[in-house]
């Protein structure tokens, strides 16, 4: 098949969350699989410069119709491997800032210029190459206008550039909601400003009318699919979802196992297999050392890496601060967000600094030795539209405390209610709940028989990528 990825993260030139893991690996193993994989990301600055993309080479000039005004640009691009080609869509005006989608205090003002500029740019670029996809595939808001500008190109200008069009939310919680005023810019027909359109309380959304109007819609687990058809998980959109339910589907995210495999991983000061966790050993006590503990320090060690925001239920964790205050646990978090949750985690860790410790970075290789250091890996999430970190803990004989929601549900068997897979603990997404869910650590770490089973169960699951990538290989063929 002909497949085309758009999104506005890309592993490993761009990321900043999960997102840009899951189309990386996706696009990758589809590309692995023998189809014909071309990958849209925007060129910000930090892609251009990216020393793996010094091969890109321009294919393309642009010159992009965006509502009365004609804006220009360029395509770049670069084979990183056999049958895939990734596309970089350039404009410094919008692309060339520090960061994707703003600065910590705000997101940039003109976001729904530069992404209904870079939808433009990916359909300009097929119709262009006359690349006639069997499917285009977006991800998230930033594309949610993709499958409209794809049909309303292909009218204006009677060409084929997709058979299908596939819309994945990642996370409905980020809609992309902008002034109507701006929807001139996409040149669409006026009548799809309206309740059937893209109007969304006055405003335009661009996850509305991805939802709407691509031929298939799917989100990255089961659970979240019908989680996300309810008002608590909806996010307002639970009626649009409601008009899509035979056409939504939720297909796990899987792991990248090259990069993630504690028996290669070259980012941990040793490496381990389930045949012996010697080396485990070895990253926990750096782990520990690392963060200003005692490397022999016996008790409970907690990681915790994320984005640090409601969503990942940062807040359950203050809410529970005596607990990691007065117990005999260290908590390593990694995380950067926002600032009130970081300076509370700070505060924290002021306070009981022989126990807490933040690292209020993105760093990748800690990232890497806090899941291969720690005993448990805490994700108290609110909602999670998949998750990784609870995949990879498990994969590193870490054993997952999540809440039971989403795809944490979905991945984690929890080891009280079931000890013969159980290799986590969940529960309720709500301070109780987390409460309860550290007694019950601290009870499963006193026993080292069944902490181990624990483990190993952990590490016999398989989470990759091929599951995945035969799952939207199946849905393609299916919509087609
Ligand atoms: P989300 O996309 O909602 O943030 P995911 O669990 O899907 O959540 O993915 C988050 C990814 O980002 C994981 O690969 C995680 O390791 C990584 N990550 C988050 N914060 C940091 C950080 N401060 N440093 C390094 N990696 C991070
Ligand atoms: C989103 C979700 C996360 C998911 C990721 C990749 O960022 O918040 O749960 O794992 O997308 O699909």
């Amino acid at each position: 098949m002909k497949i085309v990825h758009v999104a506005s993260e890309l592993f490993p030139y761009v990321k900043t969350g999960g997102l840009a893991d899951a189309v990386g690996s996706l696009a990758s193993t589809l590309a692995d699989l023998g189809h014909e994989v071309a990958v849209f990301v925007p060129g910000y600055r930090s892609v251009v410069d990216h020393p793996l993309t010094a091969a890109a080479k321009r294919t393309l000039k642009l010159r992009i119709e965006m509502g009365d005004t004609f804006m220009t640009g360029e395509v770049k691009a670069f084979s990183p491997k056999l049958n895939l080609t990734v596309y970089l869509v350039c404009r410094e005006e919008f692309f060339d800032r520090r960061f994707p989608y703003g600065t910590s205090e705000r997101d940039y003002e003109d976001n729904h210029h530069r992404f209904i500029f870079f939808c433009k740019g990916v359909v300009e670029t097929l119709r262009f190459l006359e690349f006639r996809a069997d499917v285009i595939h977006g991800h998230d808001w930033q594309c949610g206008l993709l499958p409209l500008l794809v049909r309303h190109a292909e009218q204006r200008h009677a060409v084929t550039l997709a058979m299908k069009t596939v819309f994945t939310i990642h996370n409905i919680a980020f809609q992309g909601v902008f002034p109507m005023r701006s929807f001139y810019r996409t040149n669409l027909p006026d009548e799809l400003m309206g309740i059937d359109g893209v109007e969304f309380y006055g405003q335009m959304s661009m996850m509305k009318a991805g939802i709407l109007f691509s031929d298939r819609v799917t989100t990255v687990s089961p659970r979240y699919a019908r989680e996300i058809q309810t008002p608590e998980f909806g996010c307002g959109l639970d009626g649009v979802i409601g008009t899509r339910v035979d056409d939504i589907v939720g297909l796990l995210n899987g792991i990248d196992t090259n990069t993630w495999n504690p028996e290669t991983d070259a980012l941990i000061p040793a490496t381990y297999s389930s045949a012996s966790l010697e080396g485990k050993a070895v990253c926990r006590a750096d782990l520990l050392k690392r963060n200003g503990f005692d490397p022999n320090f016996a008790g409970p060690v907690i990681g915790m890496v994320c984005r640090l925001t409601e969503q990942k239920g940062v807040d359950l964790v203050l809410a529970n601060e005596a607990f990691f205050r007065t117990e005999n646990v260290r908590l390593v978090v990694l995380g950067t967000g926002e600032k009130r949750l970081e300076e509370a985690l700070r505060t924290l860790a002021a306070v009981a600094p022989d126990r807490v410790s933040l690292c209020s970075r993105h760093d990748e290789a800690m990232s890497h030795l806090v899941e291969a250091g720690s005993d448990f890996f805490l994700m108290p999430s609110r909602f999670e539209p998949c998750g990784l970190n609870q995949m990879y803990s498990q994969a590193y004989a870490t054993v997952p405390l999540v809440s039971r929601v989403g795809g944490l549900a979905d991945t984690v068997v929890d080891a009280d209610l079931n000890p013969g897979a159980g290799a986590g603990i969940t529960f309720a997404p709500t301070v109780e709940g987390l409460a309860e869910g550290l007694v019950r650590m601290l009870k499963l770490y006193a026993e080292p028989k069944r902490f181990k089973a624990a483990q190993l169960n952990g590490m016999k699951r398989d989470f990759s990528w091929l599951t995945a990538a035969r799952g939207y290989e199946r849905l393609y063929d299916d919509a087609i």
